[in-house]
């Protein structure tokens, strides 16, 4: 197939490109760069043996995506361009709406007038909200706490009224649980501007030597080790499960949801331990207060996916942290030149 990927040099896109390209599928990729770069698409290309097309494009520009789908005729999307940061959308709320909701109604727009109607969205399990018990299943009412969270929700809404409006759509909703590690090969992975908000890339720069000691944001909860509990998935099984979805609404129209995760939750500090493993070294950290808006622990339930997709996650929380740690080991300020 011919597909578009938008933010396909981002942290997961540019690892379901290499997926994609393996698989035989011919890619091109729309992003703004604004949190990536296109030396994440020049290795894919190393390691695929062949090049995606990157187009330098936003995604709330509509010309541009009239262009893209005018000149490389795709037959589907799968959609990853956005702001991502949780504190950040709290802070700069309309630039997410604008970013990510417009965007995606830009995108969809365009999609239409070139008769595309087969889209897989990368939403995320922050629309479980605070009130659901785990394991999070997908027939759950939603509930997003902050900005970000609620740019996902609606673009689920929208997509549902698309797919409801004519039988023609076929849309994938993942909701990804905590994207972690990087290609085995250590040549793509995380790149993360500024100080990591997440927990992985945050100790794979202690350990590197970028930053002093980790802060593990709460010690008190009521979790088996008093630290927050997460789905952590390694990013080539979640490469893998998009594949498997495009596969699935290739045969099947309508509107999908799927948990990506692996059905167990591991602690903060399990998640370190198993990266001092990875490196061979003590990772200095220090119990710190608690992160405002963190749930004390979720996982997900990934029945659906394995029923339907015939999809489950295959690698460890050690290899997760093994790949992490080679990436980051042999890229120490990621595709930024040492
Ligand atoms: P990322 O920031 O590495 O990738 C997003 C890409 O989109 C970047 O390359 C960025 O330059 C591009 N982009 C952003 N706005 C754009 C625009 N207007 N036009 C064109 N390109 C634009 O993030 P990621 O971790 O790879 O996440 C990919 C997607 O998955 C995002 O939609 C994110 O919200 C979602 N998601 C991520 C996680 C996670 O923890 N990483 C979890 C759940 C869902
Ligand atoms: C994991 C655990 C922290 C950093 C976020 C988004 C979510 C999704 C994935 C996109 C928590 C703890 C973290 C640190 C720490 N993204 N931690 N010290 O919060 O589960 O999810 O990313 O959709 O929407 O909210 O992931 O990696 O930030 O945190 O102790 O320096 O690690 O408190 O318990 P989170 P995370």
């Amino acid at each position: 197939m011919r597909i578009l990927v938008t933010g396909g040099t981002g942290y997961i896109g540019s690892h379901t490109v290499l997926t994609l390209l393996e698989a035989g599928h011919d890619v091109v990729v729309v992003d703004n760069l604004v949190n990536s770069s296109p030396e994440a698409l020049r290795r894919v290309g190393e390691l695929a043996g062949r090049e995606a097309v990157l187009v330098e494009a936003d995604i709330t520009d509509e010309a541009a995506l009239d262009t893209v789908f005018s000149e490389h005729s795709p037959e589907a999307v799968i959609h990853f361009a956005g702001l991502k940061a949780v504190g950040e959308s709290v802070q700069i709320p309309l630039d997410y709406y604008f970013n990510n909701v417009a965007g995606t109604i830009s995108l969809l727009r365009s999609m239409e007038r070139h008769g595309v109607r087969t889209i897989v969205f990368s939403s995320s399990a922050t629309v479980y909200g605070e009130h659901n018990p785990s394991p999070y299943v997908e027939s759950m009412e939603i509930g997003a706490m902050n900005p970000y969270g609620r740019t996902k929700e609606q673009i689920e809404d929208i997509l549902s009224d698309l797919g409801a409006s004519n039988p023609d759509w076929r849309i994938a909703l993942l909701r990804y649980f905590n994207p972690v590690g990087a290609h085995p090969s250590g040549r793509i992975g995380e790149d993360p501007q500024g100080i990591p908000n997440n927990l992985v890339p945050f100790i794979a720069q202690v350990a590197v030597g970028r930053r002093e000691k980790l802060m593990v944001f709460g010690g008190d909860y009521d979790t088996p080790d008093g630290t927050c509990l997460r789905d952590y998935i390694h990013v080539v099984d979640l490469a893998e499960g998009h594949v498997a979805a495009l596969g699935y609404i290739a045969e099947h129209g309508g509107v999908h949801r799927w948990n990506l995760g692996s059905g167990t939750g591991t602690s903060v500090l399990e998640m370190h331990a198993a990266f001092e493993k990875a490196v061979g070294e003590p990772i200095p950290y220090e119990i710190a207060p608690r992160r405002a808006g963190d749930l004390p622990a979720f996982w997900a339930d990934p029945a659906a996916a394995l029923a339907d997709l015939g999809w489950s996650t295959t690698k460890t929380v050690d290899e997760m942290c093994q790949d992490h740690w080679r990436w980051q080991k042999d890229n120490p300020k990621g595709y930024s030149p040492a």
